[in-house]
């Protein structure tokens, strides 16, 4: 006997200002991915829908298969970007507008308080809600998809350890935040000094002002006698007796290039590795020396201001570092590189693209992401995977 749950979540209201008119359409691609990925099928019929004025997602979720005893459907369904308020609906679903809701409290997947996330201003910044996204769908689209409902993952041998995250454009780490706040442990580079002493500041600032025990330092990190950069390390515990019993959350930061970033980690190290590109507007490629004055934009400059040329210089270091099966998840702007273009870089670097067009496997979330972010960026994202 089959039992089908139809549950149907507010759109945050926070994805409606960020995505303007694109939040409900984002929050269905987001949804689908994790159907795909991690529901084995049993995740069906996600629609937006209206309700009493205001964006909702619907889905139905059949539970006869895999009853959720251990709760890590609804923790899947915890994580989403977009999830605001989730509810289970009750009465005739073809009858919108005379559903009953029913509160439903999501699991708690969040180890820290939501102002880690939301404190940090910057121009540059990826949103928040837009970097958990793309952190969700990436390990979505590892081997390993229910990972995402907790800070573990178990390695072949059985054991357990926490899923490992790396940023290599980590900027002032938001995805850190982001990896830190679900128990991940996470590491970052950027080439800008500025930005790993700025999150140096935010994030020892952050943990004394939680009480939260912690261990946080600057130093300068050393291979064979040779300075790679400064890097700030810090370890926390979600409570103190997690770190009293040495259960710690890791989280770095490297000044480097990326394109060095096979020698600043062991190979094989990294579950995801999560990155928003340079958009050719407020940040220039460094590595190659195309940064604008002002970084000012010319039609003339389009091609010069594409992230393809650091990515295909960086991606082969990169998946050095991620273990079989793990995933790299690349956020950028369509209007200075086309999407081909950056899914020849993935391909190039030895991954398998999610939602290739050439397998014909539909329906195709993967290529639901693209959206405005202003005038000057249009925002997409693309997922690869490491093969087993
Ligand atoms: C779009 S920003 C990322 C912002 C970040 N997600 C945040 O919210 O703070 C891109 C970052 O790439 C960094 N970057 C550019 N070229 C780099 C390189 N060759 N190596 C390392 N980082 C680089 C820039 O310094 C910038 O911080």
């Amino acid at each position: 006997m089959t039992h089908v749950t139809r549950y149907a979540f507010l759109v945050s209201p926070s994805h409606n200002r960020v995505y303007a008119q694109a939040a409900p359409a984002l929050a269905v691609a987001e949804v689908a991915v994790l159907a795909e990925r991690a529901f084995e099928g049993r995740l069906r019929d996600v629609v937006t829908t209206t309700l009493g004025g205001l964006p909702y997602v619907s889905l139905t979720l059949d539970d006869a298969a895999r009853p959720d005893a251990n709760g890590t459907d609804l923790a899947l369904l915890s994580t989403l970007s977009s999830a605001y308020a989730l509810f289970v609906v009750v009465g005739d679903p073809s009858a919108p507008d005379d559903a009953t809701l029913r509160p439903v409290t999501r699991a708690g997947v969040d180890l820290f308080d939501s102002d880690l996330l939301t404190v940090q201003k910057y121009a540059g910044k990826t949103n928040e809600d837009f970097t958990r996204l793309l952190v969700n769908v990436t390990v979505a689209a590892t081997d390993r998809p229910r990972d995402l409902a907790g800070p573990w993952t178990t390695r072949p041998d059985g054991a357990r350890r926490r899923l490992r995250v790396l940023d290599p454009m980590a900027g002032r780490g938001t995805t850190l935040n982001q990896a830190l706040v679900r128990g991940w442990d996470a590491a970052g580079i950027d080439v800008d000094a500025r930005d790993v002493e700025a999150y140096a500041t935010f994030l020892r600032t952050w943990l004394k002002n939680h009480r939260l025990k912690h261990t946080a330092g600057l130093a300068t990190l050393r291979r064979d006698g040779k300075s790679l950069g400064r890097r700030f390390e810090a370890t926390v515990g979600a409570t103190a007796d997690d770190y009293r019993a040495g259960d710690t959350i890791a989280v770095e930061l490297v000044n480097a290039d990326t394109v060095h970033a096979a020698d600043l980690f062991p190979a094989g190290h990294f579950d995801a590795i999560v990155t928003d590109a340079p958009y050719g507007v407020l940040h220039g490629n460094r590595a190659s020396g195309t940064r604008g004055p002002g970084g000012r934009s010319t039609p003339h400059d389009e091609l010069t201001r594409s992230p393809v040329p650091l990515l295909t210089k960086a991606l082969p270091g990169w998946v050095r570092l991620l273990r079989r099966g793990g995933a790299v998840g690349i956020s950028w702007n369509v209007r200075v590189a086309p999407r081909a273009a950056l899914e020849d870089a993935l391909r190039d670097a030895g991954l398998e693209v999610l939602g290739d067009v050439r397998d014909d496997a539909a329906p195709d979330p993967w290529h639901g992401f693209e959206h405005r972010v202003d005038q000057a960026i249009q925002r997409d994202l693309v997922v690869g995977r490491k093969p087993r």
